[in-house]
């Protein structure tokens, strides 16, 4: 059964015993990132938390804050519905295996084929709980002459006795040197201006006051690019956030979806049933009729671009204010009963580390097809997402580790790869020691590693150019003929079965 809210998805964490309630002020300057992060960090993860009377500046928000609500491997779980992400990928790959595809542009079309079976095509509704109450916001901007002249503005369905502000709701600051407060779970619809495809990512929302944001929006992103030709093309590009709603919303915004891919088929496929969506009110935009905000506006080509941060990141740093387009906001709705979400990111493990965790289970598939010697992916948590993937594979020829570094290196969102490590098949990627231990016995570094150049992420502070960097592929595979290894390869220590089943039987496993 889908969530039909993000309020749903809260009553079966409290009902699995994964969500505990916080039910004193606590303020969402700095305050709620300090229990989150302790949470976060505390064993698998911790638990989701709910926070019933979250403050901005001293004031109880009329909207709880809900925070680390797909932080664990069960909450992910519980946020597909299914026992086990494994699970879900199995199914999918399962479907996809049904004609395998001869190469990526095959694999891509499959997907969206395999994505669809399942009546996972986003519909178009009238209207929904994300329309109870909605607030128009006429900034000066959207009276300007020389643009297309502002929409005719709706009577608000309901009149809301709040002010109608964005800075009403419960935004956190989430550092002490961010720039401001940062919405941290946004997802952010656009369209490609040519095509007609829609994109829905997640990229980051600075707050600069009651009408204008940064939009977070980086280089390589699908959103930039759509970006980019509306500044060519010098018009207004039409932009929709919104926020809660089914958690698979925030979820696909995430995955690493090829250019083209609606993530809304992603999401329809993921909960079992379509996404209903229901257009904005300032602009043609769809946005899911159960979110709890949306937030509408436009980006204005003409106008220069604003710096946007520091932000406490993803890295375990800040990143440095950057220039980004100002998005202007014309229309703010939600729901009566909306709960606002939240995430914190900065020093690993977060909350990023299990939606990025079933992201690459979810895409697994998709690799082994293209290099079906590929046994499993792991990206650990101290390489923040992209930094560092250990990668183990069925090695059957020389060279074998090299070509999947340059392949993985090649596909998406890996480019942003710095440190590709990769073992051969028995060695589990999932247990960083055990890597660590195959990486520094099983290598000599100048023969066994390789440095290329390519595009690095936007974040990543310690390259000596922004989105330029260079990249390290380290093979430590068991050496075969031909790869310049001229002794003989030593075995593994290991112990007989017959000894280890005696000695269980003696003393049990606890010996
Ligand atoms: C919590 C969180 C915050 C993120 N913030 C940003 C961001 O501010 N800017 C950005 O470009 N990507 C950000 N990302 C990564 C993108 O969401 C991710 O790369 C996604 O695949 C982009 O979608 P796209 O390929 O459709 O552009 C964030 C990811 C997470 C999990």
């Amino acid at each position: 059964m889908a969530y039909d809210s993000f309020n749903d998805f809260l009553i079966a964490l409290e009902k699995a015993g994964e969500l505990k309630r916080i039910t004193v002020p606590v303020a969402t300057e700095l305050e709620i990132t300090e229990i989150a992060d302790r949470e976060m960090k505390s064993p698998g993860g911790g638990k989701a938390l709910l926070f019933e009377k979250p403050t901005v500046n001293g004031v109880v928000s009329p909207f709880p804050v809900a925070i680390n609500t797909l932080g664990s491997h069960r909450r992910m779980a519980l946020s597909m519905n299914a026992n086990s992400v494994d699970e879900v990928a199995a199914e999918l790959g399962a479907l996809m295996k049904a004609k395998p595809p001869t190469c990526f542009k095959e694999a891509v079309k499959l997907l969206s084929l395999a994505l669809d079976l399942r009546h996972a095509k986003p519909k178009t509704v009238k209207t929904g709980p994300c329309k109870d109450v909605i607030h128009l916001v006429e900034s000066p901007k959207s009276k300007v002459e020389s643009w297309p002249p502002a929409p005719d503005w709706k009577k608000p369905s309901t009149l809301d006795p709040r002010p109608s502000t964005l800075l009403n709701l419960p935004i956190l600051k989430c550092w002490p040197l961010d720039g401001g407060r940062f919405i941290t779970l946004p997802c952010v619809v656009t369209r490609d201006p040519d095509t007609g495809e829609r994109n829905l990512g997640m990229y980051r929302i600075q707050i600069y006051d009651d009408h204008t944001t940064g939009m977070h929006w980086q280089l390589q992103k699908v959103a930039a690019r759509h970006g980019r030709r509306y500044y060519e093309k010098g018009e207004r590009m039409p932009v929709a956030i919104f926020l809660g709603g089914d958690p698979m919303f925030p979820f696909a915004a995430t995955a690493p979806m090829p250019d083209g891919l609606d993530e809304f088929l992603l999401a329809g496929y993921l909960r079992k049933k379509s996404v209903e969506l229901v257009k904005c009110e300032t602009n043609d935009l769809e946005v899911p009729a159960n979110a709890d905000f949306v937030i509408e506006g436009y980006i204005d080509p003409a106008e220069p671009l604003r710096d946007e941060g520091p932000f406490g990141d993803h890295t375990g740093y800040y990143t440095l204010p950057e220039p980004y387009p100002v998005f202007h906001i014309t229309a703010i709705t939600h729901r009566k009963d909306a709960v606002y979400p939240a995430t914190i990111v900065g020093i690993p493990p977060m909350e990023d580390f299990y939606i990025g965790g079933a992201s690459v289970k979810l895409f697994l598939p998709i690799f082994k097809m293209n290099f079906p010697e590929i046994v499993d992916i792991a990206l650990p948590a101290e390489g923040v997402f992209h930094n560092l993937v250990f990668v183990s594979i069925k090695k059957t020829y020389p060279m074998q580790a090299y070509k999947i570094m340059h392949g993985l290196w090649g596909m998406g969102q890996m480019m942003f790869t710095k440190y590709i490590i990769v073992v051969d098949a028995d060695v589990n990627v999932h247990n960083t020691s055990e890597v660590l231990f195959h990486l520094t016995a099983n290598t000599d570094p100048q023969r066994d590693s390789i440095f290329t150049k390519g595009p690095s992420d936007v974040l990543d502070h310690a390259t000596s150019e922004i989105a330029i960097g260079s990249k390290m592929g380290i093979d430590a595979t068991k050496k075969l003929p031909g790869e310049g290894f001229k002794r003989a390869w030593p075995p593994l220590i290991k112990m007989d079965e017959a000894v280890k089943v005696k000695v269980e039987k003696l003393f049990g496993k606890g010996i």
